[in-house]
């Protein structure tokens, strides 16, 4: 497996920027996610603001045949929900914005979780225990382990809180392309050799469930829904290796670095 990292300052720098715009983005769509929006809506106020403000381009548009800007996976949805019109938010609905973009000939990938109004115990627990994961499995990056340490940590995280982790999805390499090698397994494998080098670009992007992992794809071929019905939740990030740990590039600012650390402590 040919897996690209890079030393190119210029390089790395046009990574962090595209990175931040991605995650300024789902700063950006906070405010507009309200009981009665649709996710149609929520795509176009997205797709416009990486167009006019951030001179980017969204990666998933016309992305395998992707038919929106930003993927919106409401409740059950487990990813690739397509922004409707007729999908409006109502009090309560969890939701996940996932927002990829292309700028300078370089990707940014990250999502995350938004509640409209309150969410009730479960659903805001679903939602902390998966964006804890993927904190976990940032703290533990550096050169030298191995890629299959990441999914060890979150699944055995998720998994004491008696949710399940979707196995179809993974996180993946990025950087002069949207999805590249290596595949970021979520759970336990054995078959995953790759250690970490510095330079490696990746993301990492939990998909939990609150109920079975299992998962059908819908007949518009995108749409993911749990099997049994149950929430699911996801976060994601895009991260750099670096020499003694790793950057998120797509830190947001409601995330700050010593919180995220933190977590070590419950490894
Ligand atoms: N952003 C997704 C990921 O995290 C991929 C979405 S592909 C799309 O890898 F076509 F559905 F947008
Ligand atoms: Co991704
Ligand atoms: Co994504």
């Amino acid at each position: 497996m040919n897996i690209s990292y890079f030393t190119d300052l210029n390089d790395i720098k046009k990574i962090r920027t595209v990175g931040k715009l991605s995650a300024e983005v789902l700063e950006f769509i906070q405010c507009y996610v309200k009981p009665g929006i649709s996710t149609g809506k929520l795509n176009n106020i997205c797709n416009n603001y990486i167009i006019n403000k951030q001179h980017a381009l969204s990666a998933s548009l016309g992305y395998q045949g992707f038919p929106k800007s930003v993927c919106i996976s409401v409740n059950d949805v487990v990813c690739h929900g397509i922004p409707s019109n007729k999908k409006k938010l109502k009090f309560g609905d969890i939701l996940n914005i996932d927002v990829a973009i292309v700028k300078d000939g370089f990707y940014g990938d990250t999502s995350k979780m938004f509640y409209v109004g309150t969410p009730n115990i479960l659903a805001k627990r679903l939602c902390d225990i998966t964006q804890k994961s993927l904190y976990l499995a940032i703290c533990i990056i550096k050169p030298g382990v191995r890629l299959r340490e990441l999914g060890k940590v979150i699944q055995k995280f998720v998994e004491a809180e008696k949710f399940s982790i979707v196995r179809e999805y993974c996180g993946h390499g990025i950087g002069r392309s949207f999805h590249e090698d290596p595949q970021v397994l979520h759970y336990d494998t054995d078959d995953n050799g790759i250690v970490l080098k510095s330079g490696m670009v990746f993301t990492i992007e939990p998909m939990v469930n609150a109920g079975k992992c299992h998962v059908h794809v819908m007949k518009d071929g995108w749409t993911v829904k749990t099997k049994d019905h149950s929430l699911s939740a996801q976060y994601e990030h895009t991260v750099l290796v670096t020499e003694c740990g790793c950057e998120i590039i797509t830190l947001r600012s409601d995330e700050k670095y010593n919180e995220i650390f933190n977590h070590r402590i419950l490894l």
